[in-house]
């Protein structure tokens, strides 16, 4: 397999083709960013951190019968995935109020939310990822319901069986965002999952071991995420 040229840099990952049309590279980056992107700084070891705990989840999803676009690590810092056509939405469940929910609704954060929400947001950096509903998703063509009972009902399973590895860990996922695409007519999981677009919680604590260290300028950003792989059992790779 060969990497080529790039197809487009992200915040914090870069995609390249390959010599299969199938088939892409993801690059995981230092770059960290929040706010859609208003704030980016690099932080020594992520991208190396983040593309093995994404290996790492996918795996797991993958294993519980979840279809994800991740085929295997390529080195520290770059996985191979399925080239899909992504759908332009991001499915966020919450187990617990945190973040935009607590300042849309003023509810105090920590509260368990019984059943778990589900939301969609648009991708859309320019517009700050808008919240938007089924309606809006189907009138202007970026998913069909049958795409859209698929996506739910994957991010729901996928909450199954991750609520229960980070319990094992002795953490809360208090939320988070999965982005889906079309490999071949099936929906299937894309993008990442690691502490950049979830939120995790010591289970007694409730000390932030997520991205919002960075949001909140909280420090030892990476040090927490080191923590939360090595609370699952893995061990990074820091390789140049
Ligand atoms: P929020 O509280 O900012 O709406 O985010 C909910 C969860 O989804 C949180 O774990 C962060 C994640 N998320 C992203 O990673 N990127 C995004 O663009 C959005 C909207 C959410
Ligand atoms: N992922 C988005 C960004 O980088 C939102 C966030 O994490 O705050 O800007």
């Amino acid at each position: 397999m060969e990497k080529r040229e790039e197809l487009y840099a992200g915040k914090a990952k870069s995609v390249f083709t390959t010599d299969d049309a199938n088939l892409l590279v993801l690059v995981f980056r230092n770059d960290t960013s929040a706010f859609d992107g208003k704030i980016i700084e690099k932080l020594e070891r992520k991208g190396a951190v983040n593309n093995q705990f994404n290996a790492f989840i996918m795996q797991k999803l993958s294993d519980a019968g979840i279809p994800t676009h991740y085929e295997k690590l390529l080195s520290p810092t770059e996985s191979l995935v399925k080239r899909m056509e992504m759908i332009p939405l991001e499915c966020v469940v919450r187990n617990f109020a945190a973040g935009s929910l607590v300042r849309r609704l003023g509810v105090e954060e920590g509260q368990e939310l019984t059943p778990p929400t589900f939301e969609l947001f648009l991708k859309n950096d320019a517009l700050g990822d808008p919240m938007v509903n089924e309606f809006h998703a189907r009138s202007f063509g970026w998913a069909t319901d049958a795409q859209l009972d698929k996506m739910k009902e994957l991010t729901f399973k996928v909450n199954d069986v991750l609520k229960k590895l980070f319990a094992d860990g002795n953490m809360l996922l208090v939320d988070y965002k999965l982005e889906f695409g079309v490999f071949q007519g099936e929906i299937i999981l894309g993008d990442e999952f690691s502490p950049d677009g979830c939120r995790l919680w010591d289970k007694e604590t409730r000390e932030k071991m997520d991205k919002d260290r960075f949001r909140q300028g909280l420090g030892g950003v990476i040090e927490a995420y080191e923590e939360v792989g090595k609370r699952l059992g893995m061990t990074f790779n820091y390789d140049k």
